[in-house]
């Protein structure tokens, strides 16, 4: 196997956010669109926060997954489940979970990158589930933005002039792959529907649920072009929360619909500070049953 020295595993844009996330370790392969390391300290404080420690966390709206890996990873839960809509994202999960890690870490360390050399492994037609995996995490890392829908063009110039090798890191990449099959025993991913999910876990007191669907509600359409599978019914999906045994997050566009809704269902909404991918400030919106827990004293 090539030799492979890892780089520090923070990237330029998690850098500037002004939730600190130097203490959170950058454990997706993924750029994902809509990723939400940024929400990782709150997420743990959440998760620290019960009497009774959750048995399982279930992550409806995976993408990236960084919520689920850094409970996996950190023992947030004993276990983690990811639920994905998406082919191609399914077949990168599929990938590290099913005993192909090694192999996938070692196509990105050795493939050769030049825009020339990219085009021609996407235009081919993927001959297993794992080639699909590769030309996923080749498409992500050197699409504009890491958009994996359709639409989405090459990076050319990217920042600092490095063209379609700035976000190509393959050794870190690599690495974050081989890490995450050391704790498969505790991820199950479920390439299927979000609801189907939630409803098999629906009576589960010992389960929690972590819910970052695509933005298209409130007349926000982001979501529609950054994600192949975008159309959600978010009053069904809110609905839905309301019959959740176990504790929930939500988080979301801050848009009056949505706080509308929140409001419908007796949920706490709050916004929370946050950078977008142009660096422009912005808030999400947090929903939950009760956001007491966000009061309590981090140190503890
Ligand atoms: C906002 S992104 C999640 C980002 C993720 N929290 C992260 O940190 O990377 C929403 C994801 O939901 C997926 N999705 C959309 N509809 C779905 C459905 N009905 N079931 C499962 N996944 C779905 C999209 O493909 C997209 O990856």
């Amino acid at each position: 196997m090539a030799q492979m020295s890892f780089l520090v595993d923070i990237e330029a844009d998690e850098r500037e956010r002004p939730i600190n996330v130097a203490s959170v370790p950058q454990r997706s392969p993924f750029r994902y669109p809509g990723g939400k390391t940024w929400f990782v300290p709150l997420f743990r404080r959440w998760m620290k926060s019960f009497a009774v420690p959750p048995r399982v966390l279930v992550e409806p709206f995976a993408g990236g997954g960084i919520i689920s890996l850094t409970a996996a990873f950190e023992k947030l839960a004993e276990r983690v489940v990811l639920v994905e809509l998406d082919d191609q994202i399914a077949a990168v999960w599929e990938t590290i979970l099913g005993g192909n890690a090694e192999w996938l870490a070692r196509r990105i360390v050795s493939f050769d990158l030049s825009l020339e050399n990219a085009k021609e492994v996407l235009a081919r037609k993927p001959s297993s589930q794992r080639e699909l995996a590769f030309q996923t995490m080749l498409k992500n890392r050197t699409a504009h933005g890491g958009i994996l829908a359709d639409g989405a063009g090459v990076i050319k110039h990217g920042e600092n002039g490095k063209g379609i090798h700035s976000r190509w890191y393959p050794q870190t990449i690599a690495k974050r792959i081989t890490n995450i099959a050391l704790v498969a025993d505790r991820i199950r991913f479920d390439h299927g529907d979000a609801f189907a999910a939630m409803l098999k876990f629906k009576s589960n007191e010992r389960a929690v649920f972590f819910i970052d669907p695509p933005y298209t509600a409130g007349g926000k359409r982001a979501g529609s072009r950054l994600y192949t599978h975008n159309e959600v019914d978010h009053a069904r999906l809110f609905s839905m929360c309301e019959q959740l045994r176990g504790d929930f997050l939500l988080t979301y566009d801050n848009a009056d619909q949505v706080r509308t809704l929140a409001l419908r269902h007796g949920f706490e909404a709050r916004p929370i500070p946050m950078k977008n991918t142009h660096h422009a400030e912005m808030t999400e919106l947090l929903i939950g049953r009760n956001l007491r827990w966000m009061e309590e004293d981090s140190r503890s």
